[in-house]
């Protein structure tokens, strides 16, 4: 075919359906390393769900981040651990654009660089984060609190339309089961145990199913047995999603982890197993000094 033909084929295609998604108007690939970004969709071909290099923040002169470096795989569950003040939070902030840091990268998949966009973008591009304190409506059931997550975005009159199809019926049930709390699913939220309002509010970033989870510090607070059901549940949403764990919990991160990052003044003291860690002389130092 000569390229005035196919140049010709391509306004045709385009004229009927549309510049194909990636694809210029004359079906060039777009030019946009760095900008590409349809909710859904990672680019995970080179084995990193995420990728931090070289971040630096710093607040009054104070360095919280200093020369951060850290990347994540697809499907990994990664346990960060570090003691108080060493810049866990602050790294969570950074990756999801609540804090825009000084320099360095920041990249979601190989072709999202995520300090280009907004918090409640990277919310949509398919990163969930839970805070410490669980932030359900208490005054709304199990089955409301998860409809509701469906419809963040979604302006006054189409959320008072809106209704779940059957995709999202079985989506719903689906977290109902994962977040143990198919029995309950009448309950009014703010009735929950602390533990169940915490997975309900893991159900709620599951409806959107996010490709990362950031959880922070999930298990303060919970007893023995809700402490081992939510390292069940981890461990199930392990593969199916990519989770990064911030924990002070050590048996917990015990039972869940593989590999365990010791965050420390704002960068990677040590990485590996939690035994290979826990055996490192500089992380015994910076845990016993403080
Ligand atoms: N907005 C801010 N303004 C000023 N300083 C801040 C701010 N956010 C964090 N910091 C400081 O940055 C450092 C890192 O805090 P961060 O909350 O990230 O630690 P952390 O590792 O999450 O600690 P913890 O285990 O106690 O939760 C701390 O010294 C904190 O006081
Ligand atoms: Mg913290």
């Amino acid at each position: 075919m000569t390229p005035d033909l196919m140049e010709e084929g391509a306004q045709r295609i385009a004229k009927v359906h549309g510049p194909v998604p990636g694809q210029t108007e004359s079906g060039g690939r777009a030019a946009d390393f760095g900008r590409h970004a349809t909710p859904g969709e990672v680019d995970v071909t080179h084995g990193r769900i995420l990728y931090l290099e070289d971040v630096c923040v710093s607040f009054d002169g104070f360095n919280a981040i200093n020369k951060l470096s850290l990347d994540i795989a697809p499907g990994e569950l990664r346990c960060i651990i570090g003691p108080n003040g060493a810049g866990k939070t602050t790294m969570m902030d950074i990756i999801t654009g609540k804090t825009r840091p000084d320099s360095g990268t920041v990249f979601f998949g190989s072709t999202i660089d995520l300090l280009r966009h907004k918090e409640a973008d990277i919310a949509q591009l398919g990163i969930g984060r839970k805070f410490q304190k669980p932030t359900v409506f208490e005054q709304l059931t199990v089955f409301e609190n998860l409809e509701l997550a469906l419809k963040t975005n979604k302006g006054v009159r189409q959320s008072m339309l809106f209704r779940l199809d059957s995709a999202q019926s079985d989506r719903l049930a689906e977290v109902l089961e994962t977040i143990h709390l198919a029995d309950s699913v009448s309950r009014m939220a703010g009735n929950l145990s602390h533990g169940q309002k915490q997975w309900l509010e893991i159900g709620m970033l599951l409806m959107q199913d996010p490709k990362l989870l950031l959880l922070d510090e999930p298990v303060a607070g919970m007893t023995d047995e809700e402490t081992a059901r939510t390292a069940e549940l981890f461990l199930t949403l392990k593969g199916k999603h990519s989770l990064m764990v911030v924990e002070h919990d050590m048996s917990f991160i015990r039972t869940i982890s593989e590999i365990v990052t010791v965050l420390c003044d704002g960068s990677v003291l040590a990485q590996g197993t939690l035994d290979e860690v826990q055996g490192d002389e500089r992380v015994i130092e910076v845990y016993l000094g403080r």
